[in-house]
This record gives structure tokens, C-alpha cells and sequence, in this order.
């Protein structure tokens, strides 16, 4: 199941411009994680340093014990054949059709005849949604389908790895939510890791099994979800419940003056809001990596703000999912 992929002390700099320092969190076997930062922050940096597209300054990117961050080109070849990207926009070739676009990496990377290649890319096109439109141009396309293409192309290999740099930019909140489903049912399908970096706020709520923050050249906090929505550090809860106030501001980071004005004019962060039920696959089964609603809260002794867990239809999901589990066991899933 999965690949785990241990990031240990990670630095990178663009001459003398630190992006970020020391840099370290595991991205558990088979789990969807979320990286959160204000732009700028170095997300789209840091997904390129852990495919090897770019090289760190020090530290350490572990998997199945080979350090990518520090090995030689043949074995970064053999690496980043475990990954699959989708890059912002799908970065599909203009001059070739949704088809070829998707079938690419298998004619570059395989020795697999055009029937068996056809055999992979209709597999992945049925499983994003793309069928009927193999034929069509990126140009003539709309933006949600090209990051859907993307995606078909990030899959072919069969990737232990996947990461997604801002998915749902550009897509309308309807577009995001069904873009969120697959991802979940593909987690479920696949139980490959995923790395998600994402500016939506819903999603970072509801998708990941793991949150984490870049801001001010350094990693915040990576943790379990329920440990960043019910964390009440300054920045994590100022960015995960888009918040004015807090350390992050309009431009830079907000100076001491303004932060004193704020606390004068006594403007406390309210409440916590509820943590809401995580987006299930669209099938009964439940992901292999994820874990009960409350768990990680009870475990160290935290208690939930009002309201958490329970869905638009009123029900409490720290009693629902049981019920799945039981159901799923049942038929033998
Ligand atoms: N190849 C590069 N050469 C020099 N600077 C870069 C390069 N790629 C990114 N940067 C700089 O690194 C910083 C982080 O960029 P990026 O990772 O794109 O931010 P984010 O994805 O969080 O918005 C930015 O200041 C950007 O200008
Ligand atoms: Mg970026």
C-alpha cells in the first residue's frame, strides 16, 4: 500500500533567497496530505525538489530507503518513475490531442504496443471522466478538463505517489467538489500517497488525513487534520479558517504596529468552528489510511469545538462511520 516518503531537514535556496529551511515531515504510506501557504511560499518548489525536478541545498528525501535528494541520475530516474504530477493547468502539449497527451509517458517510458497502450489510456480516461473526448485539443477544451487529462496522464504509470499542485485553481466550486471526489475515490482505488497543494479552504478541511503549513521560509506544522483544525496556533487557525486576523497580512507578513492595534482594538479570534466530517468515497468502502472521526482528538485529550463531525443532514459521523466499517465487513469488502 503506498509509498511513505520521509523528508528530513530540507533546504532550498534560489542564490542567496532561502524558499524554506529545514523542512521535515513524513508523508505516511497510502495517505492524502495537504500543503496550505500563502503564494510565494515555495509549495510549487517544494514539489518539484521532491520529484527531483529540483535539487535541494541539504537535506534528505527518503524512499524505500534511497535518498533522492542526494542519489545519482540513474537511481533519480528509477525514483521519479514512482511519482505522478499534475502540474497547475495539466501542462498538456497544445499540439497533441487529449489522447496522445495521456498515452505519452507510456510511449516515452514502455515498450508497450499501441493495443495495450489503448487498453491503459481508455482505463484512465473512463476513470476521469473523459471518454468521447480523447480526440479533442488542450485548446479546445475547458480548464477542468485539461486538469482531468492531467490527471488521466499522471496515472498511466501507476504511480506510488501523486502530487497535485493546486487542482482546483481556476474551477468553480462545483468543478472543485467533483475534483475532490475523485481524488478521495482514486485514494481509495489506488491507496498511492498524495500530496495535494491546494489555496481552497474547503478542501484543505474536508480531503487530507494530514495538513501542512509553509509560511515565512519555514514548515509551520504537518500533522493529522484534526490536530491543524483544532489547533489554535495564530497562523494555522488564521490561514485554515481564512481569517483577517491573525500574523498573515494583505501583502507581507503584518508588522508589530498593526498587530498591536489589533490586540488594542480587542479583536480576539472568536470560537473555533467545527471540524468538519472528512469527504468519504463515493462507494461505501473507506479508505485504507484513513482514520475514525475523533480519533487523533481523543487521543490527546482534545476536545472537538461544538458541531464537529456532524454533516448537512444532521448526522454525527463519529457514529456513522462505525456503521460503515460494520457494513462493509459484512460484505466482505
Ligand atoms: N527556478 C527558479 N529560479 C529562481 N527562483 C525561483 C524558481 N522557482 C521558484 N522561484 C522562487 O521561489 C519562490 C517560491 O515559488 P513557488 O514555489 O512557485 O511558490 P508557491 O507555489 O508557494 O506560490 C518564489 O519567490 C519564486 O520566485
Ligand atoms: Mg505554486
Amino acid at each position: 500500500m503506498g509509498v511513505e516518503v520521509v523528508v528530513e531537514g530540507l533546504t532550498k535556496s534560489f542564490g542567496r533567497q532561502v524558499v524554506w529551511e529545514d523542512v521535515t515531515l513524513t508523508l505516511p504510506a497510502g495517505h492524502i496530505c495537504v500543503l496550505l501557504g500563502p503564494s510565494g511560499t515555495g509549495k510549487s518548489v517544494f514539489l518539484k525538489t521532491l520529484v527531483g525536478l529540483l535539487r535541494p541545498d541539504r537535506g534528505h528525501i527518503w524512499i524505500n530507503g534511497h535518498d533522492l535528494a542526494g542519489c545519482r541520475e540513474k537511481r533519480l530516474y528509477e525514483l521519479r518513475r514512482l511519482f505522478g504530477v499534475l502540474f497547475q493547468d495539466g501542462a498538456l502539449f497544445g499540439s497533441l490531442n487529449l489522447y496522445d497527451n495521456v498515452a505519452f509517458p507510456l510511449r516515452e517510458h514502455t515498450r508497450r504496443s499501441e493495443s495495450q497502450i489503448r487498453r491503459i489510456v481508455m482505463e484512465k480516461m473512463e476513470l476521469v471522466g473523459l471518454v468521447g473526448a480523447e480526440g479533442k485539443f488542450p485548446g479546445e477544451v475547458s480548464g477542468g478538463m485539461r486538469k482531468r487529462a492531467g490527471l488521466a496522464r499522471a496515472l498511466v504509470l501507476d504511480p506510488e505517489i501523486i502530487l497535485f499542485d493546486e487542482p482546483d485553481s481556476g474551477l468553480d466550486p462545483v468543478r472543485t467538489a467533483y475534483l475532490n471526489q475523485l481524488i478521495v475515490d482514486l485514494n481509495a482505488e489506488t491507496d498511492a500517497t498524495f500530496l495535494i497543494v491546494t489555496h481552497d479552504i474547503t478542501t484543505a478541511r474536508t480531503v487530507p488525513d494530514d495538513i501542512g503549513l509553509l509560511f515565512r521560509r519555514e514548515l509551520v506544522m504537518f500533522g493529522p487534520r484534526e490536530m491543524l483544525l483544532s489547533s489554535e496556533e495564530p497562523v494555522v487557525r488564521q490561514f485554515l479558517n481564512a481569517r483577517r486576523h491573525g500574523p498573515i497580512g494583505m501583502s507581507e507578513e503584518k508588522d508589530v504596529a498593526e498587530l498591536e492595534a489589533e490586540a488594542r482594538l480587542g479583536r480576539e479570534p472568536g470560537r473555533l468552528p467545527p471540524i468538519p466530517p472528512q469527504l468519504m468515497p463515493s462507494g461505501t468502502a473507506v479508505r485504507r489510511a484513513q482514520r475514525p472521526p475523533g480519533v487523533w482528538l481523543a487521543e490527546n485529550g482534545v476536545t472537538a469545538p461544538p458541531g464537529s463531525f456532524v454533516d448537512e443532514q444532521g448526522r454525527d459521523w463519529r457514529e456513522e462511520y462505525p456503521r460503515l466499517l460494520a457494513a462493509d465487513a459484512e460484505a466482505g469488502r
